[in-house]
């Protein structure tokens, strides 16, 4: 089927209780690793971008890409900008494909972040493009974004509710907690904020910093209301590791099919671990969504 909005995904996701997984990639064999770990799994997933990949590769490139692996496959697959705070970044992904992007101007004053989310939500909407926006503000590391623990900054239940009022929002990204990179010890998830959120919001929620989360924490995240989990860091590491063990054992290897094929065969099997996780396995099966027309084709 072509690439899908990822707006219906995520609604079904947060009225059935589970979360779609959205995967970080950065070259083609990741891209592919997790697309046959979904098919596999009949799986709705969400291939992600950073701006700095999308400004390595180039939108056109990656969404041309996407657009193969989505028209191949039997599964739902949206296509979907991670954290930009560039209005103009946002409508190239747009013209080259996307259907999904993130304003993420959470840095900004509320009133500011506000008048950003809606003007992206304005040309989106006219483009069948599902929009994701953030409040409070996730700590830890992601691409150039850094935010250090102590500007980290949960979000608040009514500012979330009033912020959807006012942008029109599709899916909203709180921070609860969570960080993006590898933590030190647990992360310290608050699991009452994202209740009172989830209590006054219905759009699906979106829960970043998926790696390293215990397992347990990931569950609960899911069942309060968390449709669309992240997960970037813990898939570089699984893909590089699998390269570094190929020279490891014979440093002189300059095929790169030769440590491509392990790393995207490690990547298959960390990102089903993580749609079991995320309780995504077998969505996608036996017509479960063919009830709705929202997977029908971008509007332009
Ligand atoms: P991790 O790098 O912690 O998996 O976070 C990914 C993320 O939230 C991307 O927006």
């Amino acid at each position: 089927m072509p690439l899908v909005s990822s707006t219906f995904m995520l609604q079904h996701a947060r009225e059935h209780g589970y979360a779609v997984v959205a995967f970080n990639v950065h070259t083609l064999e990741m891209l592919q690793g997790v697309v046959e770990a979904a098919e596999e799994a009949q799986a709705p997933i969400i291939l992600q971008s950073t701006v700095g990949t999308v400004k390595h590769l180039g939108p056109d490139y990656i969404a041309a890409a996407a657009t193969v692996a989505a028209n191949r496959s039997q599964v739902p697959i949206a296509l979907h900008l991670d954290h930009c705070s560039d209005f103009n970044l946002i409508v190239q992904c747009i013209r080259a494909g996307y259907t999904s992007v993130m304003i993420d101007a959470s840095h900004q004053p509320f009133e500011e972040n506000v008048r950003q989310t809606a003007k992206v939500v304005e040309i989106a909407k006219a483009a069948g493009v599902n929009v994701e926006a953030e409040l409070g503000k996730v700590g830890g590391v992601e691409d150039d974004i850094v935010v250090a623990e102590h500007e980290a900054l949960m979000a608040d239940p009514d500012d979330c509710a009033r912020f959807i009022e006012l942008t029109g929002v599709d899916t909203l990204a709180p921070a609860i907690g969570t960080a993006h990179g590898i933590y030190k010890g647990e992360p310290k998830i608050d699991f009452q904020r994202i209740e009172r959120i989830a209590a006054k919001v219905e759009v699906p929620l979106v829960l970043h910093g998926g790696s390293g989360i215990p397992e347990a924490q990931v569950r609960q995240c899911v069942s309060l209301g968390m449709a669309k989990m992240n997960v970037a860091t813990e898939l570089r590491i699984v893909f590089s590791d699998a390269i570094k063990a190929v020279f490891a054992a014979n440093p002189e290897e300059n095929d790169p099919r030769k440590y491509m094929i392990p790393a995207k065969k490690a990547l298959h099997a960390a990102a089903i671990e993580k749609m079991r996780l995320c309780g995504t396995i077998g969505r996608a099966k036996g017509g479960a969504y063919n009830d709705h027309n929202g997977y029908s084709k971008r509007s332009y």
